[in-house]
């Protein structure tokens, strides 16, 4: 008689045990075990167990291939759904073979686990394999379906509604619970001091300190006092939410006529704008992509979001401050070039018009489609191309946990009715028009951070800690990648002819940059070192660069002043005529600015369920080997936080966003 001994572990969420019937079958080359029940004397199954279980055959039944699982109801009973996380099944032979499963398995569903090593399409040699994994993927190729969002916009998955996902990709309950709880609290305080939904004026600029009494952060505080001083003002587009802007200028664009005389009050004295251009200490904001955008219209008129330039200064201090602002791209009389000797209330409206454009540029470009919606890609073609037995399946799959759900509530929250996009200056069209803009210009080398550092000639560039935090990530992520990939790919030629890899980078190519050749993203793979860089970039991009650009939301935006996303009067025309009085008539009203304080409390909050960089509490692999990678980049990382924790607790303003501790794996929130 030959006994495999079966370990069953459920899992430790809310409602993850079963009173169902669950039966196993294993299938080996020399054949199938008996339908068995998982059933020892007491209560099976429950939250958080491993029950152990034994299935007899009469002769030993090979190499194990397949595991099957069922599950019958417990006689009339509704529903049960059971999460199973792995099955660990020892043979005869006394080898452990892994089953990974991680999923939600409801009643009358057969589901079939691959155990084992991970392996390629081209090394499965037996008839029973082939087949499964050719029926697996037809099957998610019917379930996970492209669709079109908008045309020139990264495709998004078909699914109209969160609901239609499978479980273990919505939100957990908790999670789900402690939004909803987030958003009765944000809700309640707002509607007891009358700011939900009014459309009064700001009095004065201090009243908007009372929006939230309960959630303030140190970041948000100083924000409030710091708002108006240049040094800060400039220090943003190096270290808060969207760092991926401004670029060296070695000359200034025909169509910005700054002159020496202009800025030479804020230079070193004795020195000159072409000099500080030649030693490499002048950074430009060129907006330009913002011009002729559409615009909605607020109480009938139309809002304004210009296409400025603001020049910038590295001073002998190394504080980044901004010298020089241009509104629009034509230079014209009503279009002056402001300069911080300007009447106060012209240099700070002038610098509010550059944050508006930013904010949008941040939101629906930066985070919005190069993360959220990039991520959303990759995660589909995975599902669609990748069988759960593949090692980049096993490997990637961590790293889109909750993206498809978040996405869908997403797009909801932010480009639906009354949704934070949608009553922006730019409003919905003007948003996807950004967009497609920006996405038709995207490059591979811009989303791989050492290339995109050096590209905008930042590299030595002082105290830009979102640089020197990112590329010691993409380091440790880039040396982590290397190992796990060259462990499955010995040889170009293997990744030459896995057809699965090359269809998902097909995939890839096509749904997420729309076959753009010029953008340099790959279309199919040739050798190791090609796939271990887009790997590295796709890691990067959803675990690193997204927590660059989503967790100091509230930090930055909560304050209105800080990150307008709407404005609401036209920008100064002249000079001399404004005064606090315009400040506060161009800023949104109550009801507008709290509602999205509020969103950006939601989207930068903490919550219990998350996984940081790193973890990988899901076991997927077999090889012992990998686990010792895991652990080698945990390691690392470990380290980096250390010296991050070290280096912020001397700083001013910390830059704390891109602490692996403060990271998470995926596109969560
Ligand atoms: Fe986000």
């Amino acid at each position: 008689m030959a006994e495999y001994k079966i370990e069953v572990k459920t899992g430790d969420m809310q409602y993850a045990g079963t009173l169902d019937y669950i039966y196993v079958t294993l299938f080996g080359s020399e054949g199938q075990s008996e339908r068995t029940e998982l059933d020892n004397y007491g209560i099976d199954l429950m939250k958080g167990t491993t029950g152990t279980y034994t299935i007899k055959n009469s002769l030993p039944l090979g190499k194990l291939l397949l595991l099957k699982v069922e599950k019958d109801p417990f006689f009339v009973l509704p529903e049960d759904e059971w999460y199973c996380s792995k099955i660990e099944v020892t043979t005869p032979e006394g080898d452990v073979l892994l089953f990974p499963c991680y999923r939600w398995i409801s009643r009358g569903e057969l589901v079939e686990l691959r155990g084992g090593r991970a392996m390629k399409v081209f090394e499965e040699d037996h008839p029973l394999l082939i087949d499964q994994r050719k029926k697996e993927l037809m099957l998610k190729k019917s379930f996970y379906q492209w669709k079109i969002l908008a045309e020139g916009l990264p495709h998004i998955s078909h699914f109209n509604d969160a609901s239609e996902l499978p479980a273990e990709e919505r939100f957990s309950k908790s999670r789900t619970t402690e939004i909803l709880n987030d958003k009765r609290a944000i809700g309640i305080e707002l509607k007891l001091k009358g700011m939900l939904g009014s459309s009064e004026e700001w009095e004065s600029i201090e009243d908007m300190k009372r929006i939230f009494w309960f959630k303030k952060t140190a970041m948000s505080e100083y924000v409030t006092e710091h708002w108006k001083e240049d040094d800060f003002y400039g220090s943003q587009f190096l270290n808060a939410v969207n760092p991926n802007v401004i670029k060296r200028c070695s000359e200034l664009p025909p169509n910005f006529p700054v002159t020496e005389e202009m800025v030479k009050p804020f230079l070193e004295e004795g020195s000159t704008l072409k000099k500080e251009m030649e030693k490499g200490n002048i950074f430009l904001h060129d907006q330009k992509k913002m011009d002729g955008l559409p615009t909605r219209n607020r109480n009938g008129v139309p809002m304004q979001v210009t296409a400025g330039l603001c020049l910038f200064y590295m001073n002998p201090e190394n504080k980044l401050m901004p010298i020089a602002i241009q509104l629009h791209q034509k230079p014209t009389e009503q279009n002056p070039i402001f300069l911080p000797n300007d009447l106060d209330t012209d240099w700070l409206l002038a610098k509010m018009f550059i944050k508006l454009a930013d904010v949008h540029d941040h939101e629906a470009v930066h985070h919005l489609m190069n993360n959220h919606f990039l991520g959303e890609v990759c995660t589909v073609a995975t599902l669609r191309s990748l069988p759960t037995i593949h090692p980049l399946y096993k490997l990637l799959i961590p790293h889109f946990r909750y993206t498809l759900y978040i996405n869908n509530v997403g797009r909801k929250d932010l480009l639906g009715p009354g949704g934070a996009l949608r009553i922006s200056a730019l409003g919905y069209d003007g948003v996807v028009e950004l967009m497609r803009r920006s996405h038709s210009e995207t490059t591979y080398s811009s989303l791989c951070l050492p290339e995109n550092i050096t590209a905008r000639g930042l590299d030595t560039i002082p105290n830009f800690y979102y640089r020197d935090d990112g590329l010691r990530l993409w380091n440790i992520i880039n040396s982590f990648v290397k190992a796990m990939v060259e462990c499955f790919y010995p040889s170009d030629s293997e990744v030459r002819k896995d057809t699965e890899l090359q269809e998902w980078i097909s995939e890839i190519f096509t749904h997420g940059f729309l076959g753009n050749k010029a953008s340099g993203f790959p279309e199919a793979f040739n050798t190791v070192e090609e796939v271990i860089k887009f790997i590295t970039m796709v890691i990067f991009t959803v675990s690193v660069q997204h927590a660059a650009g989503n967790n100091g939301q509230f930090d930055y935006y909560s304050w209105a002043p800080n990150g307008p996303l709407l404005l609401c009067k036209p920008p100064p025309t002249t000079k001399g005529q404004s005064s606090m009085k315009t400040v506060l008539e161009t800023l949104p009203n109550v009801g507008e600015t709290v509602k999205l304080a509020a969103l950006v409390w939601l989207f930068s909050d903490d919550y219990h369920d998350m996984r940081y960089l790193g973890s990988y509490p899901e076991e997927r692999f077999n090889e012992p080997a990998i686990k010792q990678m895991m652990e080698e980049f945990q390691a690392k990382l470990s380290c980096l936080s250390e010296a991050i924790t070290t280096r912020n607790s001397s700083l001013e303003v910390p830059y704390p966003y891109l602490n692996p501790t403060q990271i998470e794996n995926s596109v969560t929130i």
